[in-house]
């Protein structure tokens, strides 16, 4: 297959990303986080919307030009199809169809979880991650989803656990809240926590059978517990911020690292990734490396700025969707699905 350019947008929530990709190689990855929801501890829909239309075009042009392509060397353009804000999708699907048909070029389609896994093959010029092999498992972490999977090769994924009720990612983000800290705060946990001692307090985990996860029970015990703490001393979450985050991060880690060593075991599998925005947590990183040495597991993460929504990763989906089809791809009339 000859070298191909892709432009790809991912605008499911409230980042608008554009990025450009020679092959699995990108060559620019533009993301613009709207600021306007921290104010509201979360994201508004209508709100994100507006801010991606206003974004859309500046982005995608911002791209093109740190790429130093031109519109015309394009041969075919990528969008989040699914899950995500409905709204959202739909800035990105429309503008991204329209550009297409005046390009005459074809469209495809892309998963945002998928996507969130094949961030770990995106390669840079000059640096190539280290990737792992067929098949692998794969703990897929984010604001919207939690899901532990088997990747068989780029499209055979089967999932062999899910959350049951709120994500990991949520659950930093509503337990940041609690603590007065601004959206999102899973990236602010991580940083503070650094300074905690994460053994300080104990919240209960969840122990859910099989390879499933549940974590709104962390959320209420956090909340239970600093209801009463802060009754004997309203200063108290001032005083111990850094202590209980690291120990709300130790559980929450725990029990993501408990369904990774069960699918290791359960498959045989020893070839250990973990993607999508809760994959940057350091704590997570350094656990996980820990018990991988102790296991004997080969492990995997995106580079930072790939586990957190981005178009690159579209861009590369769409990629390997081009390659495993030899007939001509197009996905005009994929219609947007929210979560
Ligand atoms: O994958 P992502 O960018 O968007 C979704 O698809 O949802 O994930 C966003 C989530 C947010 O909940 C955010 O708080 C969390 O990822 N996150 C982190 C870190 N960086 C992002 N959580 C913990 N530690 C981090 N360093
Ligand atoms: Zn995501």
């Amino acid at each position: 297959m000859k070298d191909v350019y892709i432009l790809a947008v991912e605008s499911s929530c409230d980042d608008t990303s554009a990025a450009v990709l020679r092959n699995q190689c990108v060559l620019s990855n533009v993301l613009t986080s709207q600021k306007i929801h921290e104010q509201y501890g979360g994201v508004v829909p209508e709100l994100a919307s507006r801010a991606h239309q206003a974004n859309i075009v500046p982005v995608v042009n911002q791209a093109l030009d740190q790429a130093g392509i031109d519109l015309s060397k394009i041969d075919a353009v990528a969008f989040t199809a699914f899950p995500g804000l409905l709204g959202s999708l739909l800035v990105g699907s429309s503008f991204v169809k329209g550009l297409a048909l005046s390009l005459n070029k074809p469209v495809l389609a892309i998963d945002h979880m998928q996507a969130h896994m094949m961030a770990l093959f995106i390669d840079e010029e000059h640096t190539q991650p280290k990737k792992p092999s067929f098949p692998f498992i794969c703990l897929t972490v984010s604001g919207g989803h939690t899901q532990i999977s088997i990747v068989r090769d780029f499209t055979q994924i089967q999932i062999i656990g899910k959350t049951k009720d709120d994500a990991v990612g949520e659950a930093f983000d509503k337990i940041a809240k609690l603590l007065g800290l601004p959206y999102p705060g899973g990236p602010l946990i991580d940083q503070i926590a650094r300074e905690g001692n994460p053994l300080a307090f104990h919240f209960s985990e969840s122990n859910m059978e099989n390879l499933d996860f549940s974590f709104s029970g962390i959320k209420t015990s956090v909340l239970y517990f600093l209801e009463e703490k802060v009754k004997e001393d309203p200063d108290f979450i001032k005083k111990n911020l850094a202590d209980i985050c690291a120990s709300a991060q130790y559980a929450l880690v725990n029990m993501l690292l408990k369904k990774i060593k069960k699918a290791s075991v359960t498959t045989g599998i020893r070839e250990i990734a973990v993607v999508g925005g809760v994959s940057a947590n350091s704590w997570l990183r350094s656990q996980l490396e820990n018990m991988a040495q102790k296991s004997h597991w080969n492990t995997y993460f995106p580079k930072l700025q790939f586990c957190t929504d981005n178009a690159a990763m579209i861009g590369v989906s769409a990629y390997f969707k081009m390659k495993g089809q030899s007939d001509e791809i197009n996905d005009m009339f994929v219609v947007p699905r929210s979560r």
